[in-house]
C-alpha cells in the first residue's frame, strides 16, 4: 500500500552525532518520565527534579501536560484517542530532545498501558525511565491543589481520569514513588538515585 511516507527521504547520517552533543553538554540525553493521576504529585517532583539537576550541572528540559496542552497540543482533548496523540506528540519531542543531549523530565497523565508502550517504542528503552507518581484518587482529590476535582463533583468536567476515563495501573515502571507515604524531599531522593543511573551511562 503505498503511502505519503514514500516520497520522505530522511537523511541522518550526514547529522552531527548525538554522541558529540552529548561530549559539548557532558552529559546523557535520556527521558525521565513520571506518569500518574492529576494532583499525585508529578509536575511539583519534575520541577524539583530540574532544579536539584540544574544545580549539579545537568541541561534539563520539563516537558508537563498543562503547558504543552497550551500551545504544541492546544488542538487536543481528553477523549482515548487525542490522549494517544498527545502522548505520541510528546514521546517524539522527548526523543529529538535527548538526541540532542538533553535530559527531559515529562509530567503526563499517561493513562494507559498501551500509551506507555508507545512511548516506550517512541524513545527506546535505553534512555527511558518510568516513573509512576502514585497516590490514590481520594488523596488526589483531598490535594485538589487546581481546584479541577470541585469541578468534577459539580460535573463542570468531562471524560476526567480516574473518573469517566480510566487509569490502569501500570504493568512495568522502573520506578513507584509513592506521595502517600513519603515526603516531598523522600520522594526526590529517590528519583534522583533511580536517575543517576540513566545519567552515569557512558
Ligand atoms: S494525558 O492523559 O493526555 O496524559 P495530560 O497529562 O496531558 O493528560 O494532561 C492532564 C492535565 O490536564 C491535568 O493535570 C489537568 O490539569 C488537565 N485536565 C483538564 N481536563 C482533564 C481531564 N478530563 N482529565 C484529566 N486531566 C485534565
Amino acid at each position: 500500500m503505498s503511502s505519503h511516507l514514500d516520497h520522505i527521504y530522511p537523511v541522518f547520517d550526514k547529522m552531527l552525532p548525538r554522541e558529540a552533543k552529548e561530549e559539548l553538554l557532558g552529559q546523557k540525553g535520556c527521558v525521565i518520565w513520571m506518569y500518574g493521576l492529576s494532583g499525585s504529585g508529578k509536575s511539583t517532583l519534575a520541577n524539583l527534579l530540574e532544579r536539584r539537576l540544574h544545580e549539579q550541572g545537568r541541561f534539563v528540559k520539563v516537558l508537563d501536560g498543562d503547558n504543552i496542552r497550551s500551545g504544541l497540543n492546544n488542538n487536543l482533548g481528553f477523549s482515548d484517542e487525542d490522549r494517544l496523540e498527545n502522548i505520541r506528540r510528546v514521546s517524539e519531542v522527548s526523543k529529538l530532545f535527548a538526541d540532542a543531549g538533553v535530559i527531559v523530565v515529562n509530567s503526563f497523565i499517561t493513562p494507559k498501558n498501551d500509551l506507555r508502550r508507545m512511548a516506550r517504542e517512541i524513545v527506546g528503552d535505553d534512555d527511558l525511565l518510568e516513573v509512576y507518581v502514585k497516590a490514590s484518587f481520594e488523596t488526589c482529590a483531598a490535594r485538589d491543589p487546581k481546584g479541577l476535582y470541585a469541578k468534577v463533583k459539580a460535573g463542570e468536567v468531562k471524560q476526567f481520569t480516574g473518573k469517566d476515563s480510566s487509569f490502569e495501573e501500570p504493568e512495568r515502571p522502573d520506578l513507584i514513588i509513592d506521595t502517600e507515604a513519603f515526603s516531598e524531599e523522600e520522594c526526590l531522593s529517590q528519583l534522583l538515585e533511580a536517575a543517576q543511573e540513566k545519567l552515569v551511562r557512558s
